[in-house]
């Protein structure tokens, strides 16, 4: 696995314009969906938090709620404060496995496309249930494997081909490589279920998109 941190940093100036490419413009409408799902109060970590979409649209639409925006990565971070002009929203750098919070902090933690770039997701879940207040949600929207025959293949060659062509494009062939191969190599959602329960987490909820190649996870700390 390469650093992910330096990965981040080195594709962080054209990641918003390449995610809208390579989603076909899609991930905007699974990340509103996303926020729409939960009535967000109190305290909320946006792990992996990137160029801070999912922070700054709970921020947005719920304005009373502490938004922390989570992520090692000081170049996709520098990004996400730009983006978010009123400074509502507090960003902080550093990995989900170890986290400069204390015990029981938030009420929600959320990770969209992330937890799967982490070094440990193991580690990384027991962080993340430690900085959980009790009965706390964490929702995950991440890449799935379709069990579909037919969209399986067509969505290796999506993978192995036109992802890493788009980042060739941008001179981030090798980056934008890791980062299909992280998709492919991924669990499908009853693989999630099981890594999520044995973490420590009910699974109450799963949402599906695009024949299944995208999943949301909606659980709680038990
Ligand atoms: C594919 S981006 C997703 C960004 C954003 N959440 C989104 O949906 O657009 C993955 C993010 O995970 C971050 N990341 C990588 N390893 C991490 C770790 N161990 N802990 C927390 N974040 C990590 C990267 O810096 C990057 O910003």
């Amino acid at each position: 696995m390469p650093d992910t941190k330096k990965t981040f940093d080195s594709i962080s100036k054209n990641y918003d314009l390449i995610n809208q490419l390579i989603s076909f413009g899609l991930h905007k409408k699974w990340k509103n969906d996303f926020i729409n799902l939960i009535n967000f109060h109190g305290e909320v970590i946006d792990l992996a938090t990137g160029t801070g979409d999912i922070a700054i649209s709970i921020k947005e639409k719920f304005p009373d709620v502490k938004v922390v925006g989570y992520d090692p990565s000081s170049m996709m971070l520098e990004i996400a404060k730009k983006k978010n002009s009123d400074n509502t929203i507090c960003f902080k750098k550093g990995f989900c496995e170890e986290m400069p919070f204390l015990d029981s902090s938030f009420n929600f933690a959320t990770i969209t496309f992330g937890i799967r770039n982490t070094k440990s997701i193991a580690n990384s879940l027991s962080e993340i249930k430690r900085v959980l207040k009790k009965d706390g949600v964490l929702m995950i929207m991440e890449f799935s494997k379709s069990e579909n025959f037919l969209i399986k293949n067509l969505y290796n060659i999506y993978l192995n081909y036109i992802i890493p062509f788009i980042g060739f494009l941008f001179s981030k062939y090798d980056e934008y490589k890791y980062l299909a191969n992280s998709i492919e190599s991924f669990y499908s959602k009853d693989e999630m279920n099981l890594v999520l329960s044995k973490s420590g987490f009910t699974v109450n909820k799963n949402v599906q998109y695009n024949f299944g190649l995208v999943t949301i996870y909606i659980a709680t700390k038990s």
